[in-house]
């Protein structure tokens, strides 16, 4: 798919001469220190982790320092770094390394990706900064470089683009003859995607893909990478009797249990005849009148609404029961209903029918 064959060159040129190259987790092949900033660094900014970073180190020099220390000590340590199942998977991690392989971090992606608190992309970018592994990464940023870069539609949290970008991500890798360079491959897509490739406005003029980006030769930074769609909620039908009678409508009260449970609101039915029933046992006399539908939507499901009109002469007195009642369309506001159900009755007042 990518017409960029020269895309791992061109990055690793860029990142050699303009990427970040002083980072504290940065010159270091210790697998410790790597890891450890690659945890931290998994949900929070560069700036919010560098002292913590320090303060870690300080504490804990190496991995069988931290597997030895208490959980409570590693907790008040983190506070303040927020998603603290971090902190929790890094001290059973720690365990682990020290226990199951000696206090040497193994040194596959493999390996590496069976440890607690460690996915796909944190192995990857461990075992290429630490061991200089053909390994790709693929967070967040990444993914917004390469869906500009390439011009990778669909979201990029759903399974099926997720796919589409790891076998794009691992044929951008440079070949084996260039295995040198992967530290500063890996750190480039870090470095462009954190730097210029940023999310709100994207410093294109920098870019060395600037002419060969789909995102920005066609305009699309903003709708590269595309949002998380929007939930599909299912659709529900139902008919809503409106019966008047003189200046009153039947309401009926709704079980307590479920949607507007406890509130006031029209005789519904599944159908257009089973409406009718309805009508016709309140004393509707004549045909229905069709109104004008209306949708309303609930966090899990969406109501088609299919209000109908009919008129009922002189059956008031007779209808009324504890949980039925004409109610006179002046005072409607003493009634709790629900919002749909006043939109309706507020456009039929409106309407004077
Ligand atoms: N984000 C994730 N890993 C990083 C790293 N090694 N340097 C800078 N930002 C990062």
């Amino acid at each position: 798919m990518p017409a960029l064959t020269d895309f791992s060159a061109r990055l690793i040129a860029w990142q050699r001469v303009h990427g970040r190259h002083g980072l504290p987790w940065q010159n270091t092949r210790d697998p410790y220190r790597i890891w450890l900033s690659e945890i931290m660094l998994q949900q929070t900014q560069v700036s919010t982790v560098i002292p913590y970073y320090a303060r870690f180190l300080a504490r804990f020099p190496d991995v069988t320092a931290l597997a030895a220390a208490p959980l409570d000590d590693v907790m008040a340590l983190w506070a303040g770094l927020g998603y603290y199942s971090r902190a929790r998977n890094l001290h059973r991690c720690a365990g682990v390394v020290s226990s199951e392989y000696g206090g040497h971090f193994p040194q596959t992606v493999d390996e590496l990706e069976q440890l607690p608190g460690i996915g796909r992309s944190t192995a990857a970018a461990i075992a290429s900064f630490a061991f200089g592994a053909r390994a790709t990464i693929l967070d967040g940023n990444v993914k917004r470089v390469l869906a500009r870069v390439f011009g990778v539609d669909g979201f990029p949290g759903e399974k099926r683009v997720e796919n589409a970008m790891w076998t794009l991500a691992e044929s951008l890798l440079p070949d084996a003859a260039h295995k040198d360079d992967v530290t500063a491959y890996t750190q480039g897509l870090m470095d462009l995607g954190a730097t210029l490739c940023v999310r709100g406005k994207p410093d294109c003029m920098r870019c060395p893909f600037a002419a060969d980006c789909v995102a920005n030769v066609t305009r699309r930074q903003r709708e590269l990478p595309a949002a998380r769609p929007k939930k599909t909620v299912p659709t529900r039908k139902t008919w809503m009797l409106v019966l008047k009678d003189g200046d009153a409508v039947l309401l009926e009260k709704r079980p307590p249990a479920g949607v507007w449970g406890g509130l006031w609101s029209l005789p519904e039915a599944a159908d257009e005849n089973a409406l009718a029933a309805i009508a016709h046992r309140f004393g509707a006399a004549e045909d229905l009148k069709r109104l004008a539908p209306l949708t309303h939507t609930f966090t899990h499901f969406k109501l088609d609404i299919e209000p109908r009109l009919g008129k009922a002469l002189g059956q008031r007195s007779q209808a009324a029961d504890a949980e039925t009642v004409w109610a006179p369309l002046a005072g409607i506001d003493a009634f709790g209903l629900p919002a749909p159900v006043r939109k309706l009755l507020d456009a039929l007042q409106g309407s004077l029918v």
